[in-house]
């Protein structure tokens, strides 16, 4: 595989595993780019239901504009997204982050936009809190800006070597279960790094490693095409509960 850096892929595996994050070369190509912000502009547009339309950031069921409008597995209704170079990129890199034949990977993908002119942050998290505990497996998620992203328009930021703790404390953002999005709840962020990405390159990164990202407070919208990749499931005899999962 070629890569930016000239070095072998082994590097990139080991500053994942080292730091729980790595930023990765380009997967995707301004051609592609401007076709996957028209589909998905028009996924929005409609609020349809491909992909399960969510407001990560607003109350559930709300009528106004969404804070953080969000879809979950847009593969579903939109198959031919499993063929972008986004997409086949992010298998094979999987395949090498976590040491295994990137064909055996599970998948899904989620869109998240950070509209024009302010909006929300993604506030502090790990991904695995958002998962069953009673599962495990080992995954990764690799984070694809469809515009250049930096910290006026809300880059990914990442806390180096929170991958390896445990799963922290969490809660629905601002403490109301009425939102479905989750915010660790006081985490450890001191050393935490800003990760400009440009448009089609990407970073990866751990279930556990701390991740933010800022408010959009330029003039263009910004999107971010995620994947997540994981090895088979197996079942946890004893998993420690995960209270903020459970409501009504
Ligand atoms: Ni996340």
């Amino acid at each position: 595989m070629k890569t930016d850096r000239g070095t072998d892929v082994a590097q990139y595996a080991a500053d994942f595993h080292r730091d729980g994050f790595v930023l990765l070369p380009a997967l995707s190509n301004p051609t592609e780019l401007a076709h996957l912000k028209k589909t998905f502009d028009a996924l929005v547009a409609a609020r349809t239901d491909a992909g399960s339309f969510r407001d990560l950031a607003g109350p559930r069921n709300a009528d106004t504009a969404a804070k953080l409008p969000q879809f979950l597995k847009p593969e579903r209704d939109l198959p031919e997204l499993l063929d972008s170079d986004c997409v086949r990129g992010a298998r094979t890199w999987a395949g090498v982050l976590l040491d295994t034949p990137a064909d055996e990977l599970d998948y899904y993908g989620h869109i998240i936009l950070k509209p024009a002119h302010g909006g929300v942050p993604t506030p502090w998290h790990q991904d695995e809190a958002y998962w069953d505990p009673r599962w495990q497996f080992r995954a990764v998620t690799i984070w694809i800006p469809l515009d250049d992203a930096d910290v006026d328009n809300g880059c990914m930021h990442f806390v180096p070597g929170s991958h390896t703790g445990e799963v922290w404390p969490h809660r629905h953002i601002g403490g109301n279960d009425d939102i479905e999005g989750l915010e660790a709840v006081d985490p450890p962020i001191d050393g935490s790094t800003a990760c400009p990405v440009p448009a089609g390159q990407a970073s990866a990164h751990a279930p556990r490693t701390l991740h933010y990202a800022g408010a959009n407070r330029t003039r263009q919208p910004r999107w971010a095409y995620i994947h997540i990749f994981s090895t088979t499931v197996v079942t946890v005899d004893n998993p420690v509960p995960r209270p903020w999962l459970t409501r009504s």
